[in-house]
């Protein structure tokens, strides 16, 4: 494993920011910055030896200063939709920041994606660990507690990204983290159209006009949310009709089994997702309008990237029957999710 570490760029403060490369010996190049904790770059060869980038990112640090569609970053205090900004703990209930007039999304404007976290990066011969701690003040963006909080990613030598959130509190608070990385799995060349997905949920989050829970679950069986088995994703994306931004119950039973399995034929790239959250908002790049250019001049459009944001379900601080994202003090939090690519000849 070979480590990298440079200045990205520095904040309006003078501080200086990180950028850290790493090179596995199976190929894949990974680029992580400690500004939002965001995957900026992940490269790999495919069957016929093309290397291309696979995720969506910018070059320099100036386009992450500006708002952007959370490229790569961990989000946090509370990856998702909250209703009407609604956050309840005990007997008092925190205005959050609103995103429209019905929800606050992914933390507020200045959630975790912002954030200039510390890092350490340690390394030996077949892995390296980049340790990123934050401390979130009481009542930053209005939530209650504060927050020290950990993302570690740990780089194997198999092509293999695991990222491992801890976190702890003085005060009762919410807590639900994620990374947002968006991947093509053909280098952009195409939309993910072309690529399958197969998602380990016999269920689906309810969502009303506003894209919030109704706290209903539905089966997936037999409609357009069933990817039990590898599905061509064309099939499943109609713009203004049906497209992906939903969150699906994952099955518990599963131990090893992924996730999310995503796979493109011509290239034989292939990414699983692992992880011990109870969900996954798969999102297929619907906002993205060919506004935005990043690595190697590619252009984002339409359904030219898709995330797996593996987390709790969204509004579950209003959702009593949801598994519960309420942390209390003493308690140890703890996520994690492992993003496996492999190349199918
Ligand atoms: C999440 C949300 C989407 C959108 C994207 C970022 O996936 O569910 O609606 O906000 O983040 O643009």
């Amino acid at each position: 494993m070979q480590c990298k570490e440079r200045e990205f760029g520095r904040l309006t403060d003078g501080r200086s920011v990180r950028l850290f490369s790493f090179e596995c010996s199976d190929g894949m190049q990974l680029e992580i910055t400690n500004y939002g904790g965001i995957i900026t770059s992940v490269r790999l060869s495919d069957k016929n030896g093309i290397f291309d980038e696979l995720c969506c990112g910018f070059p320099d640090l100036s386009n992450y200063l500006k708002p952007h569609p959370y490229f790569g970053a961990l989000v946090g205090r509370y990856a998702g939709r909250i209703g009407g900004g609604r956050l309840p703990v005990g007997d008092e209930v925190y205005q959050l920041q609103l995103h429209d007039k019905h929800c606050h999304l992914h933390g507020g404007n200045t959630g975790f994606h912002t954030r200039l976290w510390s890092a350490l990066l340690e390394s030996d011969d077949t892995k390296a660990v980049l340790k990123l701690t934050y401390m979130s003040p009481h009542l930053e963006e209005n939530y209650p507690g504060n927050l020290n909080v950990t993302a570690t990613y740990t780089i194997f030598d198999n092509n293999r990204i695991d990222l491992c959130f801890e976190a702890e509190t003085d005060r009762p608070t919410h807590l639900n983290l994620t990374n947002h990385a968006y991947f093509n799995l053909n280098g952009f060349r195409s939309s993910v159209g072309d690529h399958w997905l197969k998602v380990d949920a016999d269920q689906v989050v309810e969502l009303n006009e506003a894209m919030l829970p109704t706290g209903m679950l539905k089966p997936v069986k037999g409609s357009i949310f069933d990817f039990s088995e590898l599905i061509l994703l064309s099939s499943r994306l109609v713009p203004q009709t049906h497209e992906l931004d939903h969150c699906f119950v994952l099955n518990q039973s599963r131990k090893d089994t992924p996730a999310v399995e995503l796979f493109h034929n011509e290239t034989g790239r292939s990414l699983k997702v692992y992880t011990d959250q109870p969900g996954v908002q798969v999102y297929s790049g619907n906002f993205l309008d060919g506004s935005l250019t990043g690595n190697d001049s590619k252009t984002y459009h339409k359904h030219g990237a898709i995330c797996f944001e593996t987390q709790h379900f969204a509004d579950s601080p209003n959702q009593p029957s949801f598994p519960s994202t309420l942390l209390q003090p003493g308690q140890a939090f703890r996520a994690s999710t492992t993003y496996l690519f492999e190349v199918r000849s």
